[in-house]
């Protein structure tokens, strides 16, 4: 069936690059005579249509990407609560209960006369994406995430700008270190994998970072802290990812229930003060790293991933993500996209280049 009518969704946590995405799709799909609409704040519009008088398709004409290449956030909304396969309902009984939608969505669709969905997201919302393919839509997936954590792509978009904000930041807490010789322990996010904390500390030449692939014995971050002091360096600044924990502990919940990890960062300082007897400090970057403009790197991916997710659909593709293989963007089965997650491979040349370095991991 010929493509007419094309709906983008951008689900999950914001990242960088995701107007770039949308300005992208938007084009090719114009360029092509198909019409091109957003589900306003991902599929959130459509399950709660009484929050939505304006409706929950944003029409998207070329006028309404104009100039969005360099803004973050995503101009048709998202949220990390809409997942129409467990959506959150009240039962008669006035209790919580999860209940598949995944009918309401194909039915309003098909309804709407929308011949295809672009899935922009992350593990989640590309689960959803696998989920709603299997039941019929026509789907392509566009991976998105500061996390990095998505398997079958090389790189996610997001990634670079948090990583470089990231090491912005690392950097600039250097020297208020060294002038109170402190120790100053910098958390950053990236769920169960280590690659913003990985990429951010070895470029900002942290001299521990902590990651979730190496559970940490805090004595050997301390050895480090101490040794530098007897070598003339009173100051040391630690990388810890949010999901970094101690040997046989436990992650650290800024919300258990919601699985929302944090705080782990305030747990290490306090650890390595009273290990070795010096101040410690904590900054937690948090949503700083998905705020702001998008990175070249992450434009450009970004642009790429749009307009490629365009072409696949142009060329009959169905239930695929479109993905980095440099120097291509290939697709690759949503299925096999999603089936695990990317973490940090501690073999890999960016871990062995950091250990080269003397930069510890707590192992
Ligand atoms: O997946 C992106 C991410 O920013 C993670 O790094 C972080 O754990 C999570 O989202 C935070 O999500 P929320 O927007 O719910 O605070």
């Amino acid at each position: 069936m010929p493509i007419k009518r094309i709906a983008i969704n951008t689900g999950g946590g914001d990242a960088p690059g995701l107007n770039a995405v949308i300005r992208a799709a938007v084009l090719a799909a114009h360029n092509r005579g198909w019409e091109c609409f957003g589900i306003r704040d991902a599929f959130n519009s459509l399950m709660l249509p009484e929050q939505y008088p304006e409706g929950w398709l944003l029409p998207l004409h070329r006028e309404t990407v104009r100039g969005i290449t360099h803004l973050g956030g995503t101009i048709i909304g998202t949220s990390n609560k809409s997942n129409p396969i467990k959506f959150p309902m009240q039962d008669d009984k006035g209790k919580i209960v999860q209940v598949d939608r995944s009918d309401d969505i194909i039915k309003a669709l098909k309804t709407q006369k929308i011949d295809a969905l672009i899935m922009v997201g992350g593990d989640g919302s590309l689960s959803i994406a696998n989920a709603l393919y299997k039941r019929g839509l026509h789907v392509i997936g566009v991976p998105k995430t500061i996390d990095n954590d998505l398997d079958e792509t090389v790189i996610t978009f997001g990634f670079d700008t948090a990583v470089s904000f990231a090491t912005e930041c690392i950097d600039r807490l250097h020297s208020t270190a060294q002038a109170h010789q402190r120790v100053i322990v910098v958390e950053v996010m990236g769920r169960y994998a280590g690659w913003i904390a990985l990429n951010s500390g070895i470029s900002a030449t942290a001299d521990a970072i902590l990651i979730p692939e190496i559970p940490y014995d805090i004595s050997k971050i301390a050895d480090k802290v101490i040794e530098r002091d007897r070598s003339g360096r009173r100051f040391s600044v630690i990388v810890v990812a949010e999901g970094a924990r101690p040997v046989g502990g436990d992650f650290a919940w800024l919300e258990e229930k919601e699985k929302r990890l944090g705080g782990i960062g305030h747990q290490v300082a306090a650890d390595l003060a009273a290990h070795t007897g010096k101040e410690a400090r904590v900054v937690r970057l948090g949503h700083l790293l998905r705020g702001g403009s998008p990175t070249t790197f992450d434009r450009l991916l970004a642009l790429r991933f749009g307009a490629a997710a365009i072409r696949a659909l142009d060329q009959g593709e169905n239930g695929i993500m479109v993905a980095l293989d440099p120097p291509t963007v290939r697709y690759v089965p949503l299925d096999k996209a999603t089936h695990r997650m990317k973490t940090v491979p501690l073999d890999c040349d960016t871990m062995l280049t950091a250990r080269d370095l003397g930069i510890v991991f707590g192992d």
